[in-house]
């Protein structure tokens, strides 16, 4: 048998590409008989930063834990390189932890927190004293070493448990909601910043958050949780443009959702008005219909000739209008049944006004159709 090239380039991809941390069913049932995490099944590429996404009590810390033997899988396995580390103690396992709380003793310097790991390691203090100031400089604090947590803002403390999870040069680091007790402003460097050093250093990365944003702007690829199963796992892309289930549509960015009624073929029913849309092979039966805010073009009514079939319109009073700074909201009432729409205050161009007639408009592609199964 000939070997196609088209095979020689994809195991070329796949080698540059291996599959580093992998769960394969991986479960925990709490000794109270609670199932925090069901049969959670992720390939994580090495150098890869995976967003675990998913709102409180979805199942994200215990997933976390588990990988870094903080909590014992019930049942599954855990690989890293191909080798099952799931009957491995937590520091034999070579993973560096970051924690929403900072978790940096008080009495010690900042240094001593940062060698806590080395030493934990058995390296020496003359060993540990170059490592630490690398760490350090990785986190812009250098010369900081001899401070105290308390002396620092919380930004530098969450800076100084990262340097602290990274001196032992780990082969996964795991974060745990790291930016969640930072303000907005700092939070936004950070989430640069750690990204940053995650690809500087090439190191796998699970990164557990319930803030969308920092999932799809920091990770390769997200996760979505939901109630201890994965909901969706993909690019930051397919999880915002091509939700699989409406949890996922709805968690993961605003949508407008209305219950709709297939009548055919690619057609729907909300009301008495009739959309296209994707009805992924349904023909009848009840539905829930999303589309996004943003997605929605807005017109003054009189404008209108004919409507492209390629485009889903119906005629809106505007009910208000509501100025955000960087964006305006614009709700309307279509045939009983609110519509919000989200335009940037650039793009938006004539502001509407209440109480106008408005034709809005939007893709069939950007409407989605979800049985009552997901
Ligand atoms: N030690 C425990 N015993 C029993 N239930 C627990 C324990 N730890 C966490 N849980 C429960 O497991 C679920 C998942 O918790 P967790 O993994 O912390 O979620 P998340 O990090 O997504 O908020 C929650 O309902 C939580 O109450
Ligand atoms: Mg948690």
């Amino acid at each position: 048998m000939t070997q196609s090239p088209a095979k020689g380039i994809s195991s070329a991809v796949a080698e540059a590409d291996p599959t580093f941390l992998s769960l394969t069913s991986v479960s925990k049932v709490y000794p109270n008989g609670y199932k925090a995490v069901d049969a959670l099944d992720v390939d994580l590429p090495e150098g890869k930063m995976l967003g675990l996404l998913g709102p409180s009590g979805c199942g994200k810390t215990t997933t976390l834990r588990m990988i870094a033997g903080l909590v014992q899988n019930t049942s599954g396995h855990i690989r890293v390189g191909g080798r099952d580390v799931s009957q491995e103690p937590p520091h034999r396992r070579d993973m560096g932890l970051v924690f929403q709380s900072y978790a940096l003793f008080p009495h010690m310097t900042v240094a001593e927190n940062v060698a806590f790991g080395l030493e934990m390691r058995g390296i020496s203090r003359r060993d540990a004293k170059g490592q630490i100031e690398e760490a350090l400089e990785m986190v812009r604090l250098p010369g900081l070493g001899s401070r105290r947590p308390r002396e620092l803002s919380g930004g530098q403390q969450q800076r100084v448990s990262l340097a602290r999870a990274l001196v032992i040069r780990p082969r996964i680091l795991l974060l745990d909601e790291p930016l969640s007790n930072l303000d907005a402003k700092l939070r936004d460097e950070m989430r640069v910043e750690i990204r940053e050093i995650q690809k500087r250093l090439k190191i796998t990365t699970l990164f557990v958050t319930h803030d969308q944003v920092e999932a799809l702007t920091m990770c390769d690829l997200v996760g979505v949780m939901h109630g201890g199963k994965l909901a969706q796992l993909g690019s930051p892309e397919d999880i915002y443009e091509r939700p699989n289930s409406l949890f996922v549509a709805e968690f993961v960015g605003r949508t407008n959702k209305f219950r709709a009624r297939v009548t055919g073929r690619n057609r729907i029913e909300i009301g008495s008005e009739t959309f296209s849309a994707d009805t992924q092979g349904r023909i009848s039966g009840d539905v829930t219909a999303t589309v996004r805010p943003h997605r929605i073009a807005l017109t003054p009514d009189r404008d209108r000739g004919i409507v492209s079939n390629h485009t889903n319109a119906v005629r809106g009073r505007l009910l208000r209008v509501t100025y955000i700074g960087d964006l305006i909201q614009y709700d309307l009432d279509i045939g009983g049944q609110e519509l919000k729409v989200e335009h940037h205050t650039l793009s938006s161009g004539p502001r509407h006004v209440e109480g106008e007639m408005l034709m809005c408009e939007w893709a069939p592609a950007d409407m989605f159709v979800y049985g009552d199964e997901s």
